[in-house]
């Protein structure tokens, strides 16, 4: 088959960051090419998130736009992938005439298959009569989607999920430069918040057995992979029962996260057939020592055992940063969104966090992030309150807020009206928004002093604004993306021949504080040979949220 353009336009989280980036592998080594410009795609592709209805409205106007697009170019395949394939299914389809494929978050590997099939269908189609080509091979094709997704077993999708994943190692994307990589350690939730779609869409939880997570990173880290983050709904639950107890060359091995017994142990521990949270963190940053920073996204506040806190602790390349989202202040709305803790468990578990892991003596001072929803049903006054005593007990480094969206099929949806109006979510959004402000501001301050470990990045974004004007192929700087909209997939490569005093980079400390610092372009060290290496950094100011320092 011709090498078909590929247009793959990413919505929603880190989760559908990676999977966009897995399917761009796996096609990519089928031969089809990527294009960052949608008007000279042959197939146009949205991976979809539904978390959230703006998220799925802007989809909806991206379809609109490819009407249009279909009635030139009837050959043109679209497809939807991810959550609101899952979720909208056949409605999709009859909503929507112009959508050839759908595939859901589950059926990922499956796409290429349905990619040939809508491209041959509309090939054959196409040439006796152009006009029913549009719409018979829509429906053929998205029918064909919908009934696999049907017949899978939870078990089977698991199984050949896997290979898409594992699919990285045989055929990596052009890793060339990238020294950034999502590795995921679970699919689907099991948690049910009232509110979320998330396990609707993405299933029940699967965690990957550790051994293939552990290739996978091995393999990024040769292709000169630095930094990991692992993903997961609810990463920190990980947990991989074995067959047969965990050997290492015939030894029986007390896995060793778990071997740590501080005093506040509360683990049950299941012996050596289970590879807990902690005892995966361990494993990596011990196997793949090349991996210099080692990030996880998103945590649960339950059940998140001290063994990962002092592995956290003990591990050097494991960073300080915990994003764990509490959603409200209030123990009553904590009840209706079923999150399954209060918010003294919530408040405990940040203590011990910051008992084990807050560290600023040795430049290493624990960040936590957050995930807020303002205006859930019924939410008063005194709930509102609430959230915000949690914005200030917690101290987050940043934290997202979101306005209640109704989603359907979630039992919020189904059981409790939408009863808070539009402009009081927005009004306690904004309170919200500005007290976070003011406290990601002071903890900024807080750093200015202070000595970090920075991960370079790339240009900042001013240095790239400065000279994004004349970006040229061969001259200054050229920008490649890769899967997507990830900033983790983008690289920027300084031409040798920048000349000028100095040029803005920046990186993230351990604990993921934003840093901008200057390089010299004194000809020793070209800018792009930061890219991906950890320097040592002072800092010397903070404009708001941001840092600014000198190299040391
Ligand atoms: N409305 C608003 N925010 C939501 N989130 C999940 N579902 C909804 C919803 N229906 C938010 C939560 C979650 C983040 C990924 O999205 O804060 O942590
Ligand atoms: Fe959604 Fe709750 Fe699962 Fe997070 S833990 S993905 S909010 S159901």
């Amino acid at each position: 088959m011709p090498s078909k353009a590929v247009y793959l336009e990413t919505f929603g989280c880190q989760m559908n960051e990676l999977d966009s980036e897995l399917v761009a592998g796996s096609l990519t080594a089928l031969g089809y090419r990527f294009t960052a410009d949608a008007s000279e795609a042959d197939i146009v592709l949205y991976n979809t998130c539904s978390v959230r209805e703006r998220a799925e409205q802007k989809v909806w106007s991206r379809l609109g736009e490819m009407k249009h697009r279909k009635a030139k170019q009837p050959d043109l395949v679209v497809g939807v992938l991810g959550c609101m394939a899952e979720r909208d299914g056949q409605d999709l389809i009859s909503r929507m005439p112009v959508v050839d494929i759908m595939c859901g978050p589950s059926e990922l590997d499956k796409l290429p298959e349905l990619l040939d099939n809508a491209v041959r269908t509309k090939a054959s189609l196409a040439e006796s009569d152009p006009k029913v080509a549009i719409r018979r091979s829509a429906k053929q094709v998205a029918l064909q989607g919908n009934a696999s997704r049907r017949s899978s077993t939870l078990a089977a999708a698991g199984d050949s999920l896997e290979s898409l994943d594992l699919g990285r190692m045989i055929s990596p994307v052009d890793f060339d430069g990238r020294r950034s990589a999502y590795v995921r350690i679970t699919r689907g939730c099991n948690k049910f918040c009232t509110y979320c779609v998330v396990p609707h869409t993405r299933g029940a939880e699967i965690h990957r057995p550790p051994q293939n997570i552990i290739d996978e990173i091995k393999a990024l880290a040769d292709t000169g992979v630095v930094e990991i983050t692992l993903l997961g709904q609810t990463v920190n639950h990980y947990r991989f029962e074995h067959d047969e107890a965990v050997t290492v060359d015939g030894i029986v091995q007390p896995q060793k996260g778990r071997t740590y017994k501080g005093s506040h142990n509360r683990d049950s521990f299941e012996g050596a057939n289970t590879t807990t949270f902690a005892d995966l963190l361990y494993r990596i940053h011990e196997e793949v020592p090349s991996v210099r920073r080692l990030r996880f996204l998103t945590s649960y506040p339950r059940d998140f055992g001290d063994d990962v806190l002092q592995v956290i602790r003990d591990c050097p390349r494991i960073c300080r940063f915990i994003h764990v989202p509490a959603q409200t202040g209030s123990n009553r709305m904590l009840k209706m969104m079923n999150r399954g803790h209060s918010i003294e468990e919530y408040y405990e578990f940040i203590a011990r966090c910051n008992e084990y892991l807050h560290q600023p003596e040795i430049g290493r001072p624990l960040m936590l992030g957050g995930d807020l929803i303002v205006g859930f049903p019924t939410e008063t006054e005194e709930d509102h309150e609430l959230t915000k005593e949690l914005l200030t007990r917690s101290r987050y480094k940043n934290c997202y807020i979101f306005k209640y969206s109704p989603r359907p099929g979630t039992v919020s949806y189904d059981k409790i009206p939408d009863d808070i109006p539009d402009v009081l979510k927005r009004q306690r959004n904004n309170e919200l928004l500005n007290l976070q402000t003011e406290i990601s501001d002071s903890i900024a301050q807080e750093q200015v002093g202070g000595e970090f470990d920075i991960f370079v990045e790339g240009l900042s974004r001013r240095e790239h604004k400065k000279r994004g004007t004349d970006v040229k192929p061969g001259s200054g700087m050229v920008g490649i993306t890769i899967g997507g909209s990830a900033p983790q997939a983008k690289i920027a490569v300084l031409d040798p021949e920048i000349q000028g005093a100095t040029v803005q980079m920046s990186g993230r400390t351990d604990g993921d504080l934003i840093v901008f610092f200057d390089v010299p372009t004194d000809g020793v060290k070209i800018p792009s040979e930061y890219i991906g290496q950890i320097v040592r950094a002072k800092i010397t100011g903070a404009d708001k949220l941001t840092l600014n320092g000198i190299l040391v």
